[in-house]
């Protein structure tokens, strides 16, 4: 495993809030679209993160770190979980702060080595999701970028699945982001998923 030990470390508001340099993976989305549930997923842990059936449970730059005990061999990393709120492309002027603090944390984060942006499988492409693709490319990020389907488990058959694959290529096309973009399907309830996004972390973070 990836991952020896894990625990909360802080909540960042700025650029100024972050902690210290690691190379750490950023879990993005729509409001309830299980952000904080697919990281408890990851580490086998129930309430590492406070999930809520009400959007906007995540208010800060949530930062857990993993393998930070002395006896834990694996490299040590952060897991990062982000609000969910808006990135509308306004004026830089009235940019709300969260979408302002993201913009700047994809341009100038280097330790960032991957954002997660997770998209629900049953409801697809929202009009967040293609400001979150905007933002991507508009920062330069592609190459950390990779796509989360969530709650696969509410999915009652498999062409609505197809049909939801097809929105978020077809949203990549639009966004002239790379089409071999990878698209992981999870469900945090069923633990589906896991070692998908293990390995494509393992990948891109401790390569
Ligand atoms: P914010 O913090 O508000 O941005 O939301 P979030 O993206 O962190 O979502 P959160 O993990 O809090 O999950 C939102 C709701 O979706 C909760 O009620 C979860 O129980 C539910 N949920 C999350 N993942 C799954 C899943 O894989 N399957 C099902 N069926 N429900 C899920
Ligand atoms: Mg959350």
């Amino acid at each position: 495993a990836v991952i020896k030990s894990v625990r909360f470390l802080k909540s960042a508001v700025d650029m100024q809030t972050l902690p210290p340099r690691l190379i750490e993976a950023a879990f993005v989305g729509r409001s309830n679209v299980g952000k904080s549930s697919l990281i408890n997923m990851l580490c086998g842990k129930k309430r590492l993160a406070l999930t809520s059936n009400t959007p906007g449970k995540t208010k800060m730059f949530n930062y857990f770190i993993a393998n930070d005990q002395k006896e834990a061999h694996g490299r040590r990393f952060y897991l990062v979980d982000l609000p969910g709120v808006g990135f509308a492309r306004v004026d830089s002027k009235t940019k709300d702060h969260w979408t302002q603090f993201t913009t700047d944390y994809f341009w100038e984060r280097q330790s960032l080595k991957i954002v997660f942006h997770l998209i629900d499988s049953k409801i697809g492409i929202q009009k967040h999701d293609l400001e979150l693709m905007d933002l991507v490319k508009e920062t330069d990020i592609e190459e950390k970028y990779c796509v989360v389907l969530t709650k696969v488990d509410k999915l009652g058959n498999k062409r609505v699945h197809s049909q939801i694959i097809d929105g978020v290529l077809d949203a990549l096309e639009e966004k002239a982001l790379p089409l071999t973009t990878n698209i992981i399907p999870t469900s945090s309830e069923y633990k589906i998923g896991r070692d998908h996004i293990w390995k494509h972390m393992y990948r891109l973070m401790l390569s």
